[in-house]
């Protein structure tokens, strides 16, 4: 019996190139001892996989060596097992790769209840919710009566970013790609607005749903809104810098605002990475879950099939074609 997995054999020069990667076929193997073997069903495409195939050994995760197995996070059954805190049967989580098959020590794999569709956890328990949850409640400690604008609104991350602080009893705005994703926001989402960043009076519909500045900035993307934005930025705001995708695939990032604005409005702006607050998954986990059990977080999701589209499949979130959480269904 073989297996498929996809091996990333060059660097990407900007973009992600079809030629980055060979899509190779194995024999399925048998674990050693302490290990298991995973059948996966569904896999995760994170703009953060572009970071992991360059070069760049001073970030927080190493590079996805040439020649292994794209790094990847999905979720998968456990079928055959030498290694008794996951049987067979159990269903799992964990950066196992893009990949049809997976051998693992157990190290990083998380056993994840069968109740849930695996949609609700990739899109909601897992990376995009923790990161959301992480942003809101950890680095911009919100609280009601502010007002809180969110990069990549109709993303996965940001989505929840949002429904988190209507929850909370903030303001919402939101900043989308397209119409579709900005109604989707408002009529679905109950984002308080949602603005086109590809308007040409995209600083005027910011004024407008503003009056009384902004207090807490989510930001995912750079780009266009990042300087608008800062601009109206009240004075003691925070920005929590969880990405910059209009800068992953460029070869100088953008300049960003001048510092000057950060000391006349006292700013606070803290940068951060996941991987560093990995302990607390069972914690924001459950959180999650509760939100979720009512009724409190909805979401979305683009799924696209077979393995062999996995590759292509990651540009959709750098051309903003993605509309929800990006999976790859086996
Ligand atoms: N710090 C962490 O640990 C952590 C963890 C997870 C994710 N992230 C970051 O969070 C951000 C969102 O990730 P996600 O998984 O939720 O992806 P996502 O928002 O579901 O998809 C990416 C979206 O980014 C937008 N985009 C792409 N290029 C852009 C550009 N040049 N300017 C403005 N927007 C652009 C597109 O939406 P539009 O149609 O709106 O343009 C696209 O749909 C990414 O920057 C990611 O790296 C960070």
């Amino acid at each position: 019996m073989s297996y498929h997995s996809v091996k990333l054999i060059k660097r990407p020069e900007l973009e992600i190139t079809e030629d980055i990667f060979n899509i190779v076929t194995q024999d399925i193997p048998t674990p050693a001892e302490g290990e298991v073997l995973v059948k996966l069903s569904h896999l995760s495409l994170d703009p953060a996989m572009r970071g992991w195939m360059s070069a760049d050994e001073n970030s927080y995760i190493p590079p996805v060596k040439l020649g292994d197995t794209m790094r990847a996070s999905g979720i998968g059954e456990v079928v055959k097992s030498n290694n008794e805190r996951f049987p067979v049967g159990a269903r799992v989580m964990g950066l196992m790769g893009l990949t049809e098959y997976a051998i693992s020590d157990g190290n990083g794999l998380n056993v994840i209840p069968k109740e849930l569709p695996a949609e609700a956890i990739l899109s909601v328990i897992a990376l995009p919710g923790i990161t959301a949850y992480h942003g809101v409640f950890e680095v911009l400690k919100p609280e009601a009566g502010q007002t809180l604008i969110v990069t990549a609104a109709a993303g996965s991350v940001g989505s929840l970013v949002g429904q988190m602080a209507k929850n909370l009893g903030l303001t919402v705005v939101g900043v989308a790609g397209s119409d579709e994703k900005c109604q989707w926001l408002t009529k679905e989402l109950g984002f308080d607005h949602a603005i086109n960043y590809k308007d040409a009076d995209f600083v005027e519909q910011l004024t407008q749903a503003t009056p009384n500045g902004i207090d807490l900035f989510f930001e995912n993307t750079g780009g266009l809104a990042q300087g608008p934005i800062f601009e109206r930025i009240n004075p003691h705001g925070r920005i929590a810098v969880c990405g910059l995708i209009a800068d992953y695939q460029k070869a100088e990032p953008a300049p960003g605002p001048s510092w000057v604005g950060i000391i006349k409005r006292r700013l606070s702006i803290q940068g951060f990475t996941m991987p560093d607050h990995f302990h607390r998954i069972p914690e924001y986990g459950q959180a999650l879950g509760s939100m979720l059990g009512k009724g409190e977080l909805k979401y979305r999701t683009h799924v696209i099939e077979g393995i062999e589209n996995a590759t292509s499949g990651i540009n959709l979130l750098f051309d903003g074609k993605n509309t929800g959480k990006l999976i790859v269904k086996l």
